[in-house]
């Protein structure tokens, strides 16, 4: 079933079935990072200007973070070629049936046919592990790029899709029927905010960070009523600093860009912890923590 606003809503949340927090992550090398095209506004001034060195050590500094949490990383290899590869929140939608022990991921279809060619590369890495590899039936005409749009509710099955720029509002109609899960849709309304993560940061079950100019009003609703607390964020610290890409493997600990010193008080407000990195580079291309990794069970 797919909500689309809050008087839709037919369950409480503490109804829906519970879902583990995934423990293990995948991160993929930025030896090919780089900005050779323009498929999202923060790129638009940033052709050909990442410093590959500075970009290593950023990434290695997140890769420590995650391992000093004790998330063990799982690395894959960036190609040439395919510069946004080290996003690889967006080739895939993991998922988990905890009645099963079925572990499986959905593939994306990318909207931009510059980043079509990752795609296949993940398959291959999530074959050769034992994940059931699933793909959108071909008749449908639908973008959807993996977890860039669709989050998992912390610690239940339920999911967040975000569509109107790099996923369509079908493809969720497509998950509808592979995952069983309820789905709650948001339209994404400013192009800055193009990806349901750089604006809607689930922390767990209670909390999300929230980007509140990205939605429309039901958006806004939804998140407000399914989500306990919600905490805004600046929309300077937002749009500029991608504070809402942050992550939250633990539901103690936010991994965030360095500097978003608005968000992270009210962050601490909350009894969270703010892990600042630097992700600069990656900001470039118009990603941050969240994109540059997957969490997988
Ligand atoms: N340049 C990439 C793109 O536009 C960045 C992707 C960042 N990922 C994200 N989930 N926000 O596709």
């Amino acid at each position: 079933m797919i909500y689309r606003t809050p008087d839709a809503l037919d369950f409480h949340l503490d109804h829906t079935p519970s879902l583990p927090r995934p423990r293990r992550v995948v991160l993929t090398t930025p030896t090919h990072f780089d900005i050779e095209y323009v498929i999202n506004p923060h790129m638009s001034e940033n052709v050909g200007t990442v410093n590959k060195e500075v970009a290593w050590q950023q990434w290695k500094a997140v890769r420590a973070a995650y391992t000093a949490l004790d998330v063990p990383p799982v690395v894959v290899n960036g190609r040439p070629g395919l510069p946004d590869m080290v996003f690889c929140a967006n080739q895939t939608l993991p998922f988990y049936d905890p009645a099963s022990d079925t572990k499986g991921v959905v593939l994306s279809r990318m909207h931009s046919k510059h980043r079509a060619d990752e795609v296949p590369y993940y398959a291959q890495f999530f074959e050769a592990k034992g994940y059931k590899v699933q793909s959108l039936s071909d008749g449908l005409d639908a973008d959807f790029e993996g977890m860039g749009d669709a989050l998992w509710h912390p610690g239940r099955h339920l999911l967040w899709g975000g569509y109107g720029y790099r996923t369509s509002l079908e493809a969720y109609e497509a998950l509808d029927d592979l995952l069983e899960a309820p789905i709650v849709a948001l339209r994404l309304v400013d192009p800055d905010y193009y990806h349901l993560d750089t604006c809607l940061c689930p922390l767990d079950a209670d909390h999300a960070l929230v980007a509140p100019e990205a939605f429309d009003d039901a958006g806004r609703a939804l998140i407000d009523t399914l989500f306990e607390t919600t905490i805004d964020v600046p929309d300077h610290e937002a749009r500029n600093q991608f504070a809402c890409n942050a992550h939250c493997p633990d539901g103690t600990h936010v991994l965030i860009q360095e500097g978003c010193t608005e968000t992270n008080d009210r962050l601490r407000d909350h009894d969270f912890t703010p892990v600042e990195l630097d992700t600069s580079e990656f900001l470039k291309a118009g990603g941050s923590v969240f994109c540059m990794k997957q969490m997988i069970w």
